[in-house]
Formats: C-alpha cells, structure tokens, sequence
C-alpha cells in the first residue's frame, strides 16, 4: 500500500531543488527528450484555446512559446525555482502562482484550456486532481493530460519474465511511484466525472522497455538522434501514424478531454 501523502512529498521536494529545476530545462533539448517535446508540442498546440492554465507549469516548456504566440496563460507549480526560471523568461507576460494542483485558488468555470503534461503521473491523488481541473475549467473546455501506458507496462513485465530478465521487486521508495492507465480505464475515469474523453493518443515509441533494456538499440537511438532532422522526422512520424500506434508499443497516453457545454460536474468516483 502506498502512502499518497509520502510520495506527494517527495515529488513536489523533488522539483524545488534548484539545480533539479535547472537539469529539467536540458532533458528536452536534444536526443528522445527532443522528440517528446515535438510529439507533445503538436498535441498540445491542436487543442489550446482561450485562457489557458498551465498546470505543474515547470520550467515553462508550453507556456513560454504560448504566451509568445499571444496566448494568455495562467501557471502554476508547488516550485519557487520552477516558477523562477519561467519568470526570467517571461517577466510579467504571464500570471504565475505558486500552489498544489489538487487546490486550485481560482473560482469555478474560469479556464477554457489546461495543459498539465508530465505531472499527473507523479500524484497518487490523480483522481481529485482532475476533479479540481474540471471545477476550474469552463463548460465546453478542454484538458490536456499524459500517463503512462498500463498496457505496455503488463506486456513488458510478460516480456521480461519470458526472456527470464529479472524483474525488480516493487519499490517502497516513494520517488518511484509512476501512474500507468489503460486506455479503457482513461475512458471510465473521464467518463465518470461528466466529461467525455474526445482523443487518446499513445505516443512515446523510444522510452519503451525493449528500447531501455536492450543497449545496442539504446545505443543507436542515442546515436542517431543527435540529427536533429531525423529527431524531427521520428516525431513528426509518431504523430502521422496516429491511432494506428498501439499502447502496447509506446510508453504513454496523451489524453484530451472535453467538458460538455452544458452538464452538471459531478464527483469523481
Ligand atoms: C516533470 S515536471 C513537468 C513540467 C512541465 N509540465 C513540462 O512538461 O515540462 C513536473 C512539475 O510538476 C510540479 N508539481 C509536482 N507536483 C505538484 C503539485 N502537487 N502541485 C503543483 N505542482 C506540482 C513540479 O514542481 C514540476 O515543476
């Protein structure tokens, strides 16, 4: 049993290290952290409208070249240096705000987008924050939001067990506490608080496990992706094929959810 407040901890310590914060701003300039960047980029970029709030905005990987682009937004994070780094970028062309996702201190149906991308797979309380987004978002918004994939987790434990690789057992360190769903269970949890869950997309092909355990593929992703035009076209590959991209091969969902424009919001169970 894990204990949901130890790992909230944890987590939210984690990210208000300083030169934790100033490493995160690297993870995603080259190699497979450039093309997460560019597939989540582009999903992202199709859905956002209006105000945005960019929840667990980090080091403002989204928001910087939205409010660029003219967009007003709206970030928040449990991190002083997270927010600082946005700040240095940004100056007053963004509202940021220092709090927990699963409190928001803004009234109800005020937002008409939430990005909140790499976050909900730290929180054992995933459930009563996307009820907390749904309060805040306004009827007919959308949320964005990722996880990991339930499904290629269980065929990778399968793998391992049949290529006799040993399989760690469960750690109690609460660092290592990672949200994965199924596609089917996405579905019921939107479903079950009155939104509807208008795209899943899975996406993530190279943090896999055969990519992770298997060195000389490690390798040669490492290798190849230094291109930046090939970091390019593997991304912009993994968006075109679309629905055609299993969640047993790739490593997260990417999940669009929309509140229906007019509609009681109810509890999540
Ligand atoms: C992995 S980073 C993701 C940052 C950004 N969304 C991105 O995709 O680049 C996770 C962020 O969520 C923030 N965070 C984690 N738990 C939080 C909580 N309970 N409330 C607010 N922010 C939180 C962390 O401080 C960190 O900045």
């Amino acid at each position: 049993m894990i204990d949901r407040k130890l790992v909230k901890a944890a987590k939210v310590q984690r990210y208000r290290d300083v030169e934790h914060a100033e490493a995160y701003k690297g993870r995603f300039r080259d190699g497979v952290g450039k093309v997460r960047d560019l597939i989540e980029q582009t999903f992202v970029r199709r859905h956002v409208d209006g105000w945005i709030l960019d929840a667990g905005i980090g080091t403002g990987r989204f928001s910087v070249p939205l409010s660029w682009m003219g967009h007003p937004v709206v970030g928040v994070d449990a991190s002083l240096p997270m927010l600082d780094a946005v700040r240095t970028e940004l100056g007053d062309k963004i509202d940021l705000v220092k709090c927990d996702v699963e409190l928001l201190p803004f009234r109800s149906d005020k937002f008409d987008s939430i990005v909140c991308i790499r976050v909900i797979f730290h929180l054992p309380q995933y459930k009563e924050v996307l009820a907390e987004f749904l309060r805040v978002l306004k009827p007919g918004g959308r949320l964005m939001f990722d996880v990991l994939s339930h499904e290629h987790r269980q065929l990778a434990r399968r793998m391992a067990k049949w290529l006799r690789v040993p399989i760690p057992s469960p750690s109690t360190d609460p660092l290592d506490f990672h949200l994965s769903l199924e596609a089917k269970e996405i579905y019921q949890l939107v479903r079950n608080c009155g939104a509807r869950c208008i795209e899943l997309r899975s996406y993530d092909c190279l943090s896999t496990y055969w990519v992770g355990k298997v060195p000389p593929l490690k390798r040669l992703v490492r290798l190849v992706l230094r291109l930046p035009w090939l970091a390019e076209l593997w991304a912009k590959t993994e968006v075109s094929l679309g629905p055609l991209l299993s969640p047993y091969l790739t490593a997260r969902h990417f999940v669009v959810v929309e509140m229906p424009a007019f509609s009681s919001k109810q509890e999540l169970g």
